[in-house]
């Protein structure tokens, strides 16, 4: 089998991993593999259901009805699938950001969703995000960031791209709601946000999107034959 590689991108909400990871894997020509869409699509199940993300008894009553599926369209954008239908724009709101946290505090789904991803890293070179790509998920990564930024500017730029798709959004809660999240993800006993002991921090909070591409793409090449 052809050798695949990885790199793996975590950090808090807001940091700017979607974006630098979609960028980078446009610039390597790897795939990218968003794994906060697939926590978000178990919480937007679990959620239509009537199931508290907190009920661990409930999520594990249902889990099992649930089929997750990443697929890819023609220009390489990432979709997800619940049982079959695509409800890629319908995770992408402030309440399933904050369900999708606590769902992924709760072992079932972690358990859950392990293998899927490392199946995806098996057959595809990847750039992967997420909060736990380079301390569980793939341990191994060739490249593993550390993206961060402050609160105040992860809030910020969470607003003003709510603005911009024409959403309401209120700073003042926006930063609450990301502070509450980083506690949540930090807290968790399973697989919690945190940096690898091998990871590359880089700190986004005065750079923009070019020069932290840039950044990160030097370090991928040294690690990662071209
Ligand atoms: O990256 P995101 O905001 O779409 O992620 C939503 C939630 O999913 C996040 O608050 C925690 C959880 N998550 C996780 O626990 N592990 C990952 N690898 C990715 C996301």
């Amino acid at each position: 089998m052809k050798k695949t590689y990885s790199i793996a991108i975590d950090g808090p909400a807001g940091a700017g991993k979607s974006t630098i990871a979609r960028r980078m894997a446009r610039e390597l020509g790897y795939r990218y593999v968003d794994t906060g869409a697939i926590y978000r699509t178990v919480a937007y199940f679990l959620d239509l259901l009537g199931i508290s993300p907190k009920d661990t008894d409930g999520v594990e009553r249902y889990i099992d009805e649930l089929t997750v599926e990443i697929r890819y369209d023609e220009e390489g954008a990432q979709h997800m699938l619940m049982n079959g239908m695509d409800v890629t724009s319908d995770i992408r709101t402030q309440d399933i950001s904050q369900k999708a946290s606590l769902v992924s505090a709760q072992p079932a789904v972690r358990e859950m969703l392990l293998d899927m991803q490392r199946e995806v890293a098996r057959q595809h070179t990847v750039v992967m995000d997420g909060r736990d790509i380079g301390t569980v998920v793939l341990p191994r990564a060739d490249v593993k960031i550390f993206l961060t930024a402050s609160p105040e500017v992860r809030a910020r730029r969470r607003t003003d791209e709510l603005l911009a798709k024409g959403q309401k959004a209120e700073y003042p809660r926006i930063l609450q709601e990301i502070l509450r999240r980083d506690d949540q993800d930090i807290h968790r006993p399973i697989a919690p946000l945190k940096m690898a002991r091998d990871s590359v921090k880089v700190d986004t909070s005065e750079l923009d999107i070019d020069s932290v591409v840039a950044e990160i793409l030097r370090i991928v090449k040294e690690k990662i034959p071209q």
